[in-house]
């Protein structure tokens, strides 16, 4: 009997499109490995990481969509003369500036490099359902957008115009680039640990850290009943991030168990350093933000805030803190992020969701 993947390139391997092998023996548990896996990646079954099969279903059940929120009172506000301070109007705008063109990036990587080289089918299936929410999470950029009447060529754009934005989506996306060479291959210490450092750039950085000064920026609009539509979308994506983040952070921790050699004192030193910057990087983020201080938020705030979830993501992955910020300057974020799905923190509906049947195509 020949081994499963014998007469195929590592490549094909990988992918899962290579040639079948009809001779091959069945797999077992113990073939399955997040990268590198000698296993056929086509095959769900049997079961492996059962915490990347719950977060799949973890995610189906938070489904939702943007257009399901009413957006009324968010129009009445932002059309209103006086609803709205210029300095809440710009934080409003560089915030979903940053998110507008965010979700893409996360969506373009997850499919473009990282599903690529992860040889675990159920790790790729949870891929499969966070791919689509971030098309749910542009989809909401874009019906904000639409709804209030916003210039889409502004919010867009912010990603190339607004230097805080500019500087930290430049610093993400190098470590995406490497990856989706299409001479890129895991398979040597170097590769799998720039295959790392990706998963750290996107799972920790960007969604983990990144994301959170613009909860904390708009549930703080929420929590004053202002923008509640927004705020409403904003408790889902937070909701659906968490679970993205959470899956990151396990994929990150797996692979260092079955890869100790990877998670060396020169790469830990590397991956704080990464961490250390991307702070630095919303720091300057929070202060183009919000510069003269709004609704309990300003620059300093928003940086001790993301020093203090700097070192949460640090502990993560089992590093140190890098700062040593004990306390959460936005304590009011932990009752935000325990949104329950019958019924949501600002009581404007409820939202279930057809189970089965339905489809009347005549
Ligand atoms: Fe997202
Ligand atoms: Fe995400």
């Amino acid at each position: 009997m020949t081994s499963l993947f014998e007469a195929n390139s590592g490549a094909a391997r990988t992918t899962g499109l290579g040639e079948i092998q009809r001779d091959a023996a069945r797999i077992g548990v113990g073939d399955k490995a997040m990268i590198n896996a000698r296993a056929d990646v086509n095959q769900l079954l049997p079961l492996k990481y059962r915490w990347a099969w719950d977060k799949y279903l973890a995610g189906c059940n938070n489904h939702w969509m943007p257009t399901e929120v009413a957006m009324q009172a968010d129009i009445a506000l932002w059309k209103s003369r006086d609803g709205l301070t210029e300095d809440e109007r710009l934080m409003l705008k560089r915030n979903l500036g940053f998110f507008a063109t965010a979700e893409s990036l996360v969506a373009n990587n997850i499919v473009l490099a990282v599903y690529r080289h992860l040889t675990n089918p159920e790790c790729r299936q949870y891929l499969l359902r966070q791919a689509f929410e971030e098309a749910v999470h542009t989809h909401t950029f874009q019906y904000v957008c639409e709804s209030l009447g916003l210039d889409e060529g502004e919010l867009f754009n912010m990603y190339r115009e607004v230097p805080s934005i500019t500087e930290k989506d430049a610093w993400a996306l190098k470590y995406t680039r490497n990856l989706e060479d299409p001479d890129f291959a895991t398979g040597t210490p170097e590769a799998d640990q720039a295959f790392l450092r990706d998963l750290v750039a996107f799972y920790v950085v960007f969604e983990g850290m990144w994301f959170y000064t613009g909860f904390a920026q708009i549930l703080s609009l929420g929590r004053r009943n202002k923008m509640v539509g927004i705020a409403e979308q904003y408790q889902y994506i937070l909701r659906d991030e968490s679970i993205h983040l959470n899956f990151g952070i396990d994929v990150i921790n797996q692979i260092k168990i079955e890869n100790p050699h990877l998670w060396s004192e020169d790469f830990q030193a590397e991956v704080r350093t990464m961490l250390a910057e991307a702070c630095a990087l919303e720091a300057a983020y929070g202060r183009e933000t919000v510069p003269r201080g709004i609704l309990g938020l300003n620059g300093e705030l928003c940086e001790r805030y993301m020093r203090f979830v700097t070192d949460r993501r640090a502990e993560q992955i089992g590093l140190a803190p890098i700062f040593g910020e004990a306390d959460n300057p936005f304590p009011w974020m932990s009752e935000m992020m325990d949104l329950k799905k019958e019924k949501n923190f600002f009581e404007t509906r409820v939202i279930e969701y057809q189970t089965g049947g339905g489809l009347d195509w005549d």
